[in-house]
C-alpha cells in the first residue's frame, strides 16, 4: 500500500514544482565549519542550523521501515565514523529523521549530506526527499538527489524552500534509491549504504528590492539600436520604485494597456487617460513609442465580434470590419506623429503556417481583415511604422516560412506592411543566437524593417518543466545567452537588418512568465532581478568583469594511452578557455586512465616567452574550499616542454598522477600563464580571478567517463531515386551488435557517407516478420537516427539534437530536426528491409575532422504490433529519444 502512495504523491508534487536543484560534490566538508564561523559576524550569511555527523550515536535517525541502522566505525566522510543502512527490502527503505524543529515556514535551505555505498552497479540514482505531514495527510517532496558512483563518499546538495501553510507541517528528512515497484527493485536497487555529516543550511533572506543609481544605462551602450522595455502605466508614477528603471531605455510600450480591451471597453467608449499618459511622457523624455496592438485574437473585448442586435449571433463581415476601422483609425489618429511602430496585427498564423483561425477570420473569411487593418493605420498615420508582430518566428519551420510568404505576398500587392515584429518570448537553450540571426536576415531581405518587440529569456525549457530555482549556473548560462544576443543585435543593426530591441518587462518581480505557460512557476527572463538590481545579463553585456564565476563541467573520457598523439584526441570536443568577453586564449581536452588524468592544451600565443607556461589543478574530493586543499595536485608545463609549437600556438600535455574512478567527479582548472617584456598575464578555464592556489571555490568539474564507440564516415554524396545509391556498394558495412532490449535478427547492418548538405545513412535490416500495426511509430518495423551535431553530450535535447524515425513502409516521424530537409526512400527485400535516409545538417557547417554524436536504432515488432526488441550500434540506454548524452561519436573524413 505504502509503495503506490509514495509514488503517486510524488509524482503530484513533481507537477505542483517544489523541485529543488542538485549539486553533487558542490561543497566541501570539514572546511565548511570555518568558512561559516568566518562569515558569521558579516551579514546576509548561510547559517548551519543542523549537523549530524554520526560520530557518536544514531542522533534520532530510524528507519522507514524494517531496515537495519548502525553506527559504524574507520568509514567515514570526515572524521571516524558514519551511518549504515543494510537490510533494505524496498527502494524507499532508507533513514529518517525529524526535523520539523530545525526549519521554519518562509524560509529556504540548503540540506546537504555525504553518501557513500561500495557494493552494487557502477552508480545508483540516490534521492533525497522530505515527507511532510499537514494534519491527517502525508505528501513526499522529492527534493533532489544524484548519480552517485560506487566506492566514492560524493556530496548531495538540495534546496528546499519551506512554504507557509495554513496549519503548522510536520517533516522528516530521508535518503532512498529511486523509486521502483518492489517486484522490479533488483539487489543492484536494494544496496545497503551510507550517509556522513548530514547538515541544513539556511540561506539568507533575499536582499529587499533596490534601483541601483549609479549604474550605467542600458541603452546607451548601443550604437544606433533604440533599446526598450515593456512597462505598465503605473511605472511612469515617479514615486514608485520601478520607475527608477525606466532610465535603462530610450523606447516603451503598454505591457496591456494600449490592447483593444484596455482602449475601447465598450463599443464607442474609448479610454484614453493610460495612453495619453505614456504619449506625453515619451514626448518630455524624447524617447520612442511602440504601439500594441490594433488586432488581436487575445484582450479584445467581445462585443467586437458579436451583432449589436443579437449578441448571440456573430457580427456580420461588414460591421466587425467597420468597427476594425473606426478602433484603429480613432485611435492611431489621436497618436499620429507620435508613436514610432505599430502592431497592426498580432499572432495571425498558426505554429503550422496556416492563419490562426480567430474571430476576425472566421467573419472575414480570408486574410482580406489583415490587409484592411494596414491600410486603414496608414491612413492615420502615413509616417509611422506598420508592423505585423508574431513568436515562434525566429527560427526556421512552418510557422517563419509561412508568415515569409505572407510578408511577401502583401508587399508584393502594395499593402502598407513596413516591418516584422520577432516576439522573441525565448529560452536559454532555444532558439540560438545564430537561428535568430537567420530569421532576422531573412525577414529584412524582404526589404522591411524587422524588431524584436518582446523579448525575454526563460529559464525553462518547456511548460512541462517543473518550478525550479535561478541558481548561480543558469544565470550565468542566461548571461552568456543576453551577451551573444545583444552583440549579434548591435551587428544586425549596423548592418541594416535590425531597427529596434524591446524587452518585454522591466524586472523578473513582474514578468508574465511568473505565470505563463504554468501559473505560479516563477521565471527569470530579464535584465533586473525580482530584487530590481541589475542581474548577471546585464552584467555580461555592461562589463563582464562583474560577473560571479559558475562553475563548468566537462567529461574527462577512459583512455589507456599515455601517447598525447593517440588518435583518441581526434574524437574528443574541445574546451575552449575563454573569458568573460568571450575572446578565446586556447582549448584543452581531458582523458583518463587507473594512475592519471591527461591533459593535451593548445595555447595560442603568437609571441614565445620564457614566461610562457600552463598550469593544471585538480582537487580529488571535488571539494569547494576558500583555502588551499591538502590534496590538490598541481602541475605546471612550460612552452619549452611543448609537445608542439607552430609560434603562433602550442600544444602541451600533462600526466596528472592520481587515481580516479569511473564516474567520479574530481575539481580541476587549467591556468594559461602569457609571458612577456611587461609581465605574465594569466587566463584560466573557471577561476577568473586565477586564484587556484588559494582555493578551489571556483574550479570547474571533471567528470570520468568511458569513451563511447567512434566511426569515420567518409566524404559521399548520394542521390534519391527508386532504388538505393549505388555509391553505396563501395562502403563497408557496420554490425548493429548492441542489443539494448528484447529480441532482434543477428546481421542488420548500416553505412554512413556525408557532404556539405547531409548525412546520409543506409540501414539494411534483417526481418522475417515486418509490421505496422501499434499505432505507436516506434513499435512499428522501424529505425531511427539520433544525430548531436555539436556532440555537446547534453543529458535532454538542445536545438542541434534530432531523432528521425522511418518505418518499413517509409512512413517518417521526427522529434526535432528539420523535417522538411530530411529525406528517406524505404524497400522490403528478401528477409528484411532497407531504408535510405539523408539527415539535413541545420546547426553546423560540415568539414573533415568534425565530430558528432550518433547512433542508429532498429525497433521490432511481432505479429500482434508489439515492439519485442530495440536494436543499436552503441548506446544500450534506449534514452537517446531524449538525452543525446550516451551517443556514439562519428568522424567526418575525406
Ligand atoms: C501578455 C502580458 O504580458 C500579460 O500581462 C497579459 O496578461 C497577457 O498578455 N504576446 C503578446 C503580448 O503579443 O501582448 C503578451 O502580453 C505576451 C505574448
Amino acid at each position: 500500500m505504502r509503495k503506490n502512495k509514495l509514488r503517486i504523491l510524488m509524482g503530484v508534487i513533481f507537477v505542483c514544482g517544489f523541485l529543488c536543484s542538485t549539486a553533487v560534490n558542490a561543497m566541501g566538508n570539514k572546511d565548511t565549519d570555518k568558512t561559516a564561523a568566518k562569515t558569521e559576524s558579516e551579514q546576509n550569511i548561510e547559517k548551519i542550523v543542523f549537523e549530524d555527523s554520526f560520530e557518536k550515536d544514531l542522533q534520532g535517525w530510524s528507519g522507514r521501515a524494517s531496515e537495519v541502522l548502525k553506527i559504524v566505525e574507520n568509514n567515514a566522510s570526515d572524521g571516524k565514523k558514519s551511518l549504515q543502512v543494510s537490510e533494505r527490502t524496498s527502494t524507499w527503505n532508507g533513514p529518517i529523521k525529524d526535523i520539523t524543529a530545525v526549519i521554519s515556514p518562509g524560509k529556504s535551505y540548503k540540506i546537504g549530506l555525504w553518501f557513500l555505498y561500495e557494493e552494487g552497479p557502477e552508480k545508483q540514482d540516490i534521492m533525497v526527499s522530505l515527507e511532510r505531514t499537514l494534519g491527517s495527510s502525508k505528501d513526499y517532496i522529492n527534493i533532489g538527489g544524484a548519480s552517485v558512483p560506487r566506492g566514492d563518499w560524493t556530496y548531495i546538495e538540495c534546496q528546499y524552500s519551506v512554504p507557509v501553510t495554513k496549519n503548522p507541517a510536520q517533516y522528516r528528512l530521508y535518503v532512498e534509491t529511486k523509486y521502483k515497484q518492489d517486484d522490479q527493485a533488483t539487489k543492484d536497487d536494494l544496496i545497503p549504504f551510507y550517509i556522513d555529516d548530514v547538515r541544513i543550511i539556511q540561506l539568507p533572506p533575499p536582499r529587499p528590492a533596490q534601483v541601483e543609481t549609479d549604474i550605467p544605462s542600458f541603452y546607451t551602450l548601443f550604437k544606433d539600436l533604440p533599446v526598450g522595455a515593456a512597462i505598465n502605466s503605473i511605472d511612469l508614477d515617479s514615486t514608485k520604485l520601478h520607475n527608477g528603471l525606466l532610465r535603462h531605455f530610450n523606447v516603451f510600450v503598454y505591457e496591456n494597456e494600449m490592447k483593444p480591451e484596455s482602449l475601447q471597453p465598450a463599443e464607442g467608449r474609448f479610454v484614453f487617460e493610460k495612453a495619453d499618459a505614456l504619449v506625453s511622457f515619451a514626448q518630455k523624455q524624447k524617447v520612442k513609442l511602440r504601439g500594441h496592438t490594433l488586432v488581436w485574437h487575445n484582450q479584445t473585448p467581445k462585443w467586437f465580434f458579436q451583432d449589436s442586435q443579437n449578441p448571440g449571433a456573430a457580427a456580420s463581415k461588414d460591421l466587425l470590419f467597420s468597427r476594425m476601422e473606426n478602433h484603429i483609425k480613432t485611435i492611431v489618429g489621436r497618436y499620429k506623429g507620435k508613436i514610432d511602430s505599430w502592431d497592426v496585427v498580432n499572432e495571425v498564423i498558426e505554429d503550422n503556417g496556416n492563419l490562426r483561425n480567430s474571430a476576425y477570420l472566421k467573419i472575414a473569411g480570408s486574410d482580406e481583415y489583415i490587409r484592411n487593418a494596414f491600410k486603414w493605420a496608414r491612413e492615420a498615420d502615413p509616417a509611422a511604422k506598420l508592423f505585423i508582430n508574431d513568436y515562434n518566428i525566429e527560427f526556421r519551420g512552418p510557422k517563419q516560412d509561412a508568415l515569409y510568404n505572407l510578408v511577401k505576398t502583401l508587399k508584393a500587392e502594395g499593402v502598407p506592411i513596413d516591418g516584422v515584429g520577432l516576439q522573441a518570448h525565448i529560452n536559454v537553450g532555444f532558439p540560438t543566437v545564430n537561428d535568430i540571426r537567420n530569421a532576422i536576415r531573412r525577414f529584412a531581405s524582404l526589404g522591411v524593417k524587422v524588431q524584436i518587440t518582446e523579448l525575454d529569456v526563460s529559464i525553462y525549457g518547456s511548460g512541462s518543466e517543473p518550478k525550479k530555482e535561478a541558481d548561480r549556473e543558469i544565470l550565468l548560462e542566461q548571461a552568456y545567452k543576453y551577451r551573444d544576443l545583444f552583440k549579434m543585435f548591435q551587428e544586425e543593426a549596423a548592418a541594416g537588418n535590425l531597427d529596434m530591441v524591446v524587452l518585454w518587462g522591466l524586472s523578473d518581480d513582474r514578468t508574465w512568465l511568473n505565470n505563463f505557460p504554468v501559473p505560479g512557476r516563477t521565471d527569470y527572463p530579464l535584465l533586473f532581478g525580482k530584487d530590481l538590481r541589475a542581474k548577471p545579463a546585464y552584467w555580461a553585456i555592461v562589463n563582464p568583469d562583474k560577473l560571479p564565476i559558475g562553475i563548468k563541467n566537462i567529461i574527462a573520457y577512459q583512455n589507456e594511452s599515455l601517447n598525447p598523439a593517440d588518435p583518441i584526441y581526434s574524437y574528443i570536443n574541445s574546451t575552449p578557455i575563454v573569458d568573460q568577453k568571450g575572446i578565446t586564449y586556447g582549448s584543452f581536452k581531458a582523458t583518463w586512465n587507473g594512475r592519471s588524468v591527461m591533459v593535451l592544451a593548445t595555447v595560442l600565443d603568437n609571441s614565445p616567452d620564457a614566461g610562457d607556461a600552463v598550469t593544471m589543478y585538480l582537487e580529488p574530493k571535488n571539494r569547494r574550499l576558500e583555502k588551499k586543499s591538502d590534496e590538490l595536485i598541481s602541475i605546471s608545463v612550460p612552452r619549452s616542454k611543448a609537445t608542439q609549437d607552430s609560434g603562433s600556438e602550442y600544444t602541451v600535455f600533462a600526466e596528472i598522477p592520481f587515481t580516479p574512478k569511473l564516474e567520479s567527479k574530481v575539481g580541476f582548472d587549467i591556468k594559461i600563464q602569457n609571458g612577456s617584456a611587461k609581465g605574465i598575464s594569466m587566463q584560466s578555464w573557471n577561476d577568473f580571478t586565477n586564484n587556484q592556489e588559494k582555493g578551489t571555490v571556483n574550479y570547474g568539474t571533471l567528470s570520468m567517463k568511458q569513451m563511447p564507440r567512434t566511426l569515420d564516415v567518409k566524404r559521399g554524396s548520394i542521390t534519391f531515386s527508386r532504388n538505393k545509391d549505388p555509391i553505396w556498394d563501395t562502403i563497408e558495412p557496420i554490425p548493429m551488435t548492441v542489443k539494448t532490449m528484447g529480441v532482434t535478427e543477428e546481421g542488420s547492418t548500416f553505412k554512413v557517407l556525408w557532404d556539405e548538405n547531409y548525412l546520409y545513412v543506409l540501414m539494411e535490416i534483417k526481418d522475417e516478420l515486418l509490421s505496422d500495426k501499434n499505432s505507436n511509430p516506434w513499435e512499428q518495423d522501424s529505425v531511427e537516427v539520433f544525430i548531436d551535431q555539436n556532440n555537446g553530450k547534453t543529458t535532454s535535447y538542445e536545438a542541434d539534437d534530432a531523432q528521425y524515425r522511418v518505418n518499413y513502409r517509409n512512413v517518417k516521424s521526427f522529434n526535432g530536426g528539420d523535417e522538411e530537409r530530411f529525406q528517406s526512400i524505404s524497400r522490403i527485400v528478401l528477409g528484411g528491409y532497407w531504408v535510405q535516409m539523408a539527415v539535413p545538417f541545420t546547426h553546423i557547417k560540415p568539414e573533415a575532422g568534425l565530430i558528432l554524436g550518433f547512433d542508429v536504432q532498429i525497433n521490432e515488432a511481432d505479429a500482434t504490433g508489439s515492439r519485442i526488441g530495440i536494436r543499436n550500434w552503441h548506446n544500450d540506454t534506449n534514452l537517446g529519444y531524449k538525452d543525446p548524452s550516451g551517443l556514439g561519436i562519428v568522424k567526418l573524413v575525406e
